[in-house]
């Protein structure tokens, strides 16, 4: 039995929506087919948005979306995707497979798109290979409300009132593709990029994101923060709102990393362990950026995280195109509840990518599309935005199959929403053991229980053919106790309970 303790009287940290945010790059079938299909397509559509997509994501409540990459940013010229389509610059998308990027899609598309889905915008600028005015002249266009060249620009090409910029990142991985900088450089660079990433709205602060480290590269968060946090006082807290990590859960290695949909139960194990090794990421950057920033006041900005296997055999390997089973379920789940329990200093994750690309929310081929398993992840924990984290603990136990692939069987995290109600999602990551949980809720009486679940064996996945395989059930066994509310999660499952 394992034990699970609420205190439903210790509200620790607000659970950002954008925890829940996500990612679209001009990479693969993302942006084009997956998204966007052009105004002519025979594909139903609103402005050349695809109708299913865009109704299946407002489903989830997308809350932000970051856009145009990845790599692709950092080589991105937002003025060849502007006015009219015919006379759009034609560029090659060297990072993705080089094919032709005709800029179909560019600033006026991508903020009908987030329109259309309700969602707040997040704009990756071009520090790599950009100028300093290139980029201060975007957010002009994009955000002045008077008489200027670019807003002028932006009348000329239809759209009079500005946008507004929710948030703004200097640079992407600017370790790597964007530029291949040392961490010192970068610190300066941002500096001085931020510096012209100007605030044209009064009422409206546009929160600026520094690009953060790769995976467990310690020594960038610790110089970037030096670099940025010197000699300014203490209100500018390093001239940035957010600084970013990015960390894919990849199997095996990048040069072999791995089949999304074929993989034995050590596989499935090992995959587990990576992703929760999160968790000392999380921990270890967040202690650095605490020298610094003692009061959190930057966000912690996961804007790249999720599975990446070997893509989808006879696809292009430069498109990143993979299935996605009930392991990516899994660790959805794990991932969102480490966010959770971590929101005082994580303020925003992007799941890497939306549409067609790694570990997606919806695959498309042709007119059809479908939800795939982390989709119904991200269903089910929609419960947490914009709620108080609870203080929890849970008991858990090892399962796996050797000792090198180890991992806890639970996890868990809980928030209270606006109207008091209590959510707890848990994972269970045993392939074959349910286990039964004894929750003690203290300082709340359970009343009305409602849960729901998404579960199956492992390889479980949704085609084009069987679209519902994976889904969200509804879940009746939990009950009411003495201190609390028990239950038995399933193997190989991913649980909501709602207590009233
Ligand atoms: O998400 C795919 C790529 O992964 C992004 O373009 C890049 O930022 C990262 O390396």
């Amino acid at each position: 039995m394992a034990k699970l303790v609420i205190d439903a009287n210790r509200k620790l940290s607000k659970i950002n929506k954008e925890i829940q945010g996500q990612f679209s790059e001009h990479l693969g079938r993302c942006i084009y087919e997956g998204l966007y299909v052009g105004e002519n397509s025979d594909i139903p559509n609103v402005n050349g948005m695809r109708t299913d997509v865009v109704e299946a994501l407002k489903n989830i409540k997308v809350p932000v979306l970051r856009w145009p990459g990845g790599c692709f940013a950092d080589e991105y010229h937002w003025k060849d995707g502007i006015g009219p389509k015919e006379s759009r610059k034609k560029m090659i998308n060297t990072n993705w497979g080089g094919v032709v990027e005709d800029n179909s899609f560019g600033t006026h598309e991508f903020f009908e798109l987030c329109r259309q889905i309700g969602c707040e915008t997040y704009i990756n600028g071009n520090m790599g290979s950009g100028t300093v005015q290139e980029m201060s002249e975007w957010v002009e266009y994009m955000t002045f409300d008077g008489v200027s060249p670019m807003a002028d620009l932006r009348a000329e090409n239809g759209h009079e009132k500005p946008w507004t910029v929710d948030f703004f990142g200097i640079g992407n991985e600017n370790w790597g593709c964007g530029g291949n900088m040392n961490p010192e450089f970068y610190g300066n660079m941002y500096r001085r990029y931020q510096t012209f990433v100007r605030d044209y709205d009064g009422n409206k602060k546009i929160r600026k994101i520094a690009c953060g480290a790769n995976s467990d590269d310690y020594e960038w968060t610790q110089e970037v923060m030096k670099a940025c946090f010197r000699r300014i006082s203490p209100q500018q807290h390093g001239m940035m709102d957010g600084l970013s990590l990015h960390y894919y859960t990849v199997p095996e290695t990048w040069d072999h990393k791995g089949s999304a949909t074929e993989f034995a139960e050590k596989d499935w194990y090992k995959t587990m362990k990576k992703t929760m090794y999160m968790e000392e990421l999380i921990r270890r950057h967040s202690a650095i950026m605490d020298q610094y920033d003692p009061d959190k006041k930057v966000g912690m900005i996961v804007d790249e995280w999720g599975t990446w296997y070997d893509v989808e055999p006879g696809t292009n390997p430069g498109f990143l195109y993979q299935q996605n089973t009930m392991r990516d379920a899994l660790v959805a789940g794990i991932n969102l509840n480490l966010f959770n329990k971590h929101s005082d200093r994580v303020k925003m994750a992007n799941i890497a990518q939306m549409v067609n690309v790694l570990q997606s929310m919806i695959l498309t081929e042709g007119e059809k599309m479908i939800k795939t398993p982390t989709y119904h992840v991200f269903d089910l924990y929609q419960v947490h935005q914009e709620n108080d984290l609870l203080a929890s603990s849970l008991e858990t136990e090892q399962v796996g199959l050797e000792d090198e692939y180890m991992v806890p069987n639970l996890t868990e995290s809980v928030s209270v929403d606006a109207n008091g109600v209590l959510h707890i999602t848990m994972t269970n990551v045993d392939l074959e053991k349910a286990y039964p949980v004894e929750a003690v809720l203290l300082g709340k009486e359970a009343g009305e229980i409602k849960a729901e679940i998404v579960t199956g064996h492992m390889q479980d996945k949704n085609t084009f053919e069987e679209p519902e395989t994976v889904g969200v059930q509804g879940f009746d066994g939990v009950q009411a106790t003495k201190e609390g509310i028990s239950f038995t999660i399933p193997a190989c499952s991913v649980l909501h309970i709602a207590v009233k």
